[in-house]
């Protein structure tokens, strides 16, 4: 299936027409603990394996979208205007042209991201989610969550994890017209987590996950030990939601992290994201597990650290991070 034959499945014409006035919408960050790496089709980001994650309910992105009369869509990033020709604004029109078909609107899309975009924050789930629920308001579709999340899905695999809070599975899902790959809220609370978010810059990384995913699953012979591994992550981190038990998530996240920067690693040409910065904040981890801190991290397609820890024991990490980050998933 073609992204666009799934919006014909999924939207009828009467959900083409923009009728109503704009609405500010938001969806928030998601952070894998069990990651996504790796598409068994690349045209509508069907995933190798499942993944689960843990949405930041206080952090994400706010979208407003408005019809108007220039003869292209006008994007706005934080309130500065974004030249069409950058990689942000291309990928957002070409999610835009899938639903468009041959009509003739164009939209004025207003967003603010609260992470820099684009370093590996996770800023383009919670981005295309944002869109899609703003699309979902301005042309009224009236459809499911589960429909809205195979439709973020097209603009970026993990945005169909980012139309929930709380933790969520993306079954991967066994159908090639994917209806069955979509994101699935986990019915489970857990007051006392904390993440931790170290951000070390604001850049933009080098190589797009998309690229590195690319490349580690053509040229890396460690990728064949993937599914394997997240088999187990997946069953351990379940386990660990359901009796709230920090360290089998914690070690299961880490494990979990680490070993598909291995993947990225062993690729050709290889895909380094971690920094001395991030080795040297792992190394003052593993210092504090020493000392008896339940602390553990995970990293996605950046140089950045996200800690995984318990209320706590907060005044431990930020004695080591003072300028860490910290967010109570389920206490908002
Ligand atoms: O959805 P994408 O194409 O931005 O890929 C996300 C990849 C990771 O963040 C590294 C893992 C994940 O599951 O979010």
């Amino acid at each position: 299936m073609t992204p666009s034959e799934i919006i014909d499945y999924l939207l009828s014409e009467q959900n083409r027409i923009p009728d109503t006035s704009p609405c500010m919408v938001f969806a928030p960050l998601n952070i894998a603990l069990c990651k996504y790496w790796g598409k068994r089709d690349e045209a509508i980001n069907l995933p190798v394996t499942s993944s689960l994650s843990i949405a930041l309910p206080t952090l994400g992105t706010h979208t407003r979208i408005y019809l108007h009369d220039e003869p292209h869509d006008s994007i706005y990033l934080n309130g500065r205007f974004v030249e069409r020709t950058t990689t942000f604004a291309t990928k957002l029109i070409a999610f835009l042209d899938l639903f468009r078909g041959n009509a003739n609107w164009r939209l004025r899309i207003d967003t603010q991201s609260d992470v820099p975009v684009a370093a590996g924050l996770a800023s383009s789930a919670s981005g295309f989610a944002a869109l899609v629920l703003a699309l979902e308001a301005f042309f009224d579709w009236s459809i499911d969550k589960k429909s809205l999340s195979i439709l973020a899905r097209l603009g970026s695999g993990s945005a169909c994890r980012s139309l929930w809070t709380g933790f969520v599975l993306w079954q991967r899902g066994e159908q090639n017209n994917g209806m069955d790959s979509h994101g699935i809220p986990i019915a489970a609370k857990w007051t006392d987590l904390r993440m931790g978010l170290l951000i070390f810059h604001q850049e933009a990384k080098s190589v797009s996950s998309r690229v590195a995913m690319q490349r580690t699953v053509k040229t890396a012979t460690l990728y064949q030990s993937w599914p394997l591994q997240v088999e187990q992550d997946l069953t351990d981190i379940q386990a660990a939601i359901s009796s709230c038990d920090i360290e089998q998530l914690g070690i299961a996240a880490e494990r979990n992290a680490l070993a598909m920067h291995a993947t990225m690693m062993a690729s050709w040409p290889p895909v380094i994201y971690s920094t001395a910065t991030t080795l040297q904040a792992m190394q003052k981890i593993w210092q504090l597990r020493a000392e008896g801190v339940a602390v553990y991290f995970t990293q996605d397609a950046g140089p950045h650290l996200k800690l995984l820890f318990l209320e706590r024991d907060t005044a431990h990490v930020k004695a080591v991070f003072p300028d860490v980050h910290i967010v109570a998933p389920f206490e908002s």
